[in-house]
Parts: C-alpha cells; structure tokens; sequence
C-alpha cells in the first residue's frame, strides 16, 4: 500500500487516541453503524485533505466502513498527529500522506498522491485539493461527482472560483451547516485555540488584554474564552454589524492601531491576509505574543517583521521570539500557523462529531444527487442539519418539548392578531 507517514511504529498510541475520540462521537458512530450494514459508498473513491487528528481518523473509517476506498493527505503542514497517521495504515489500511512539520514542495506532493486513485469525490478543509485539480490534474475532473469542503476559508475559495465560473464540479460548504459553524467555528475554535496558547506559552490569560481580530463564528469564540479566563477583551474588525455585536457582547471594540499599544496577546480570526503587519509592530508593547487561529498563515506579516528584526530564536516550542532595533521583543507562536492546531489538538471530538457527520452524510448525498447538480457551491440540506442536531442532544439524553397541535396550527395562520 502507498503511504508517506513520519513512522509506522507509533501507530499503537495513535490507536488509542483515535479510540479515545471515538467515544465523544456518538453521531458520526451511529452513521458508521448504518454504513457498515447498507454499504451506500461502495465503489466510491474518496480523496480528502483534511486536518490528520484522532477525529478525521474516526471520519476515514466511516467512510471505509461505508464501502469507499479512500486516500487521505493533510490539509497544513504543521497539524497531522503522527501517530494518528500512522495508526490509519497500520490498522486501517488507509493510505496517509502526511508528516507534522512537513515543507511546502512534500506538502503539495502529499496532495497529488491523494489524488492518484483518480477519485469521484473530494472532502477539502480550505480547498487546496480543489485547487489544485483545477490548476494542476484537470483530467481528473471528468470523473468527480462533487466536493465537500470544510471551512470558511476554503467556502471563500470556491465562492470565487464559482463566481468566476471556473469551478467544474458542485461542491457542499459543510462549513455553512448550523451544526457545523456554530458549534466547531465557535466553541470548538474558541476552546482550543486558548488551548494552544496556553500550551505554547503558559501564560497566565487573567488580566492581560487579549486583542481579537475578526468576529465571525471564530472570533466569537475565541474572545468569549478568553473573556472567561479573566483577560480584558479587545475587538478588531473591518465589519460595522459585527463589530456592533462584539460591542453589544460586552467588550471594548477599536481599530487595531489603536489596539496594538494596549495588546499582551494578539489573535487573529479573519481569514484576510497582513492583518497585523508593520504599522502594528511598530506600536506594540514588549513581550507580546502574536497568534494565528484562521485557516493559513498569512493573517500575520511575517515578512515585514523579519525585516525590521535584530535578531530571532527560538525560545520555546512554538514560540519564535523577535528582537526589534530599540530592544522590544515580540513573540510569534507556530510559525503563524493555526495556533489550535499546531501547538495543541484541534477541536476536540464533542464538535468535531457534528462536522464530520456532515462531511459523511454529505458525501452520501453528493452520492445520491451529485450528477445532477449545478457546478456551484451548496449548502448541506437542512434536512441533514436538523437530523445532526435531533442525535446529537439525544446522545447527550437531553429531551425538548413539542408543538401542540394547538400551536401548529397557529403557526401556520394569519388571521390571529391583536
Ligand atoms: N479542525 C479543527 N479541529 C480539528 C480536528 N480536531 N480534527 C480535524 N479538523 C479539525
């Protein structure tokens, strides 16, 4: 079998956390179930480029329990769990090209080799994969059905590209799903993009200023984490409702010149490239710590602080110090790469489940309905939605109330009013 993984000895730990997420995954378990016996997804080939970690693991194996054979590089260079690779082709026989801390050149050849089974599917989480057969494997094209893709960056991506008119086959924004965004972008974002941080820095969050840029889904979460960790909570954003919100959320709202002086620790959120760039530098405060929890890492200018630097090392794992001409110290954790990620696991497995219960039961549908839909971006069927969200709270044993009769019926009239 073709793999290109750090090391096949490390499998054995790599299984155990795959296990161990599995147990926070009851939705995408109860799908496995119904995979295994109908096997809707045989014959199917999958290529998916996603985030290696213990709960795309417990993804792969329901999409092979489902009858597809499927191929599975990582979607950043710096998040694949090494022994959770490893785990997949040991035990699973699924091949995995992916290696924590790979460069750029084995990054994208990771790329081409999840795509060497010609697929009729592909599963993106920023949409490099998509890209990349657009631009680089345009034969392979002709036998994709369609696509699901991940996150709000890679949504972006593929807006455009419909826009445009370049994009050749549908694609499902699993991102857009009610139980996708609001529960991973927020609380899952939130929780362990503070995670990292911590991990990476130790620092003490309760009275220092944590500067938020960007409040969408994540930004959202993130700043209310922090919130509860004691810091003293500053939003950026380029967004006069949402920056409204985060104003009517309680927190202090700024531009980020204004920002940068007062900032212990600088988050951004946006999904736009050179956020935090020279002119912020400049204005910050000795020892901050900058930090990137959106999809790429271009949010932070690394360029222009390189250039204005004295002198850089390595402090600690993770955190790259900077020493700039008059003697201040900026600290940039993970290369600017998804802090969450990078320093500590990703979202954990309670959320990832309803993610990946829509990437699985999107998968299922593209299945059903691909061939016949427009080359455009959709959203994932709110009867989908819906369903994820009924296993999930029953999961948890939390039962709601029901609609009288009385109160459908009035629902649906008009004539009733004052
Ligand atoms: N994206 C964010 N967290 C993730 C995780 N734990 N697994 C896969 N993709 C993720």
């Amino acid at each position: 079998m073709d793999y290109d993984i750090k090391d096949l000895a490390l499998a054995g730990a790599g299984r155990l956390r795959i296990e161990w997420a599995g147990r926070s995954m009851p939705v995408l378990n109860k799908i496995k179930e119904r995979f295994k016996k109908e096997q809707p997804l045989r014959g199917l080939r999958i290529s998916a480029c996603l985030h290696v970690t213990s709960e795309t693991a417990n993804l792969m194996t329901v999409l092979k329990a489902g009858g597809a054979e499927v191929r599975l590089a990582a979607s950043n260079p710096l998040s694949t769990q090494d022994e959770v690779a490893a785990a997949l082709v040991k035990y699973e026989k699924i091949p995995v090209f992916a290696i924590k801390g790979e460069d750029n050149k084995t990054y994208y050849r990771h790329l081409h080799q999840a795509l060497a089974h010609e697929p009729h599917l592909t599963m993106d989480d920023g949409a490099d994969l998509v890209t990349t057969i657009h631009e680089k494997k345009r034969q392979l094209i002709k036998n994709i059905i369609g696509g699901t893709e991940e996150t709000t960056t890679g949504v972006i991506r593929l807006r455009s590209m419909a826009r445009s008119g370049v994009l050749s086959y549908p694609i499902i924004a699993v991102n857009d799903a009610l139980t996708k965004h609001l529960f991973d972008n927020r609380y899952g974002t939130g929780q362990s993009s503070i995670d990292g941080i911590l991990r990476a820095t130790n620092i003490l969050l309760a009275g220092l200023t944590v500067v938020v840029c960007g409040y969408g889904w994540c930004g959202r979460g993130v700043a209310s984490r922090a919130r509860g960790a004691g810091a003293r909570v500053i939003i950026c954003e380029v967004n006069h409702l949402k920056a409204l919100e985060a104003l009517m959320d309680g927190y202090e709202v700024k531009p980020l010149r204004e920002a940068a002086v007062e900032g212990n620790v600088f988050i951004t959120v946006t999904g736009n490239k050179n956020v935090i760039r020279l002119e912020h530098f400049k204005r910050m405060k000795t020892g901050a710590i900058i930090t990137n929890a959106g999809h790429f890492n271009v949010e932070v200018d690394l360029t222009s602080l390189n250039k204005i630097s004295v002198r850089r090392r390595k402090i600690r794992e993770y955190v790259e110090e900077y020493q700039l001409p008059d003697g201040r110290l900026l600290h940039v954790l993970a290369e600017g790469r998804l802090i969450n990620l990078a320093a500590a696991e990703g979202h954990p497995a309670m959320v990832m489940d309803m993610s990946f219960a829509n990437q699985a039961l999107s998968v299922l549908y593209l299945k059903e309905k691909g061939k016949n839909l427009e080359k455009k971006v959709f959203p994932v069927p709110e009867t989908i939605d819906r369903e994820i969200a009924r296993l999930k709270l029953s999961s948890m044993g939390i039962k709601i109330d029901h609609l009288t009769p009385e109160q459908k019926k009035y629902l649906q009239a008009w004539k009733e009013g004052t």
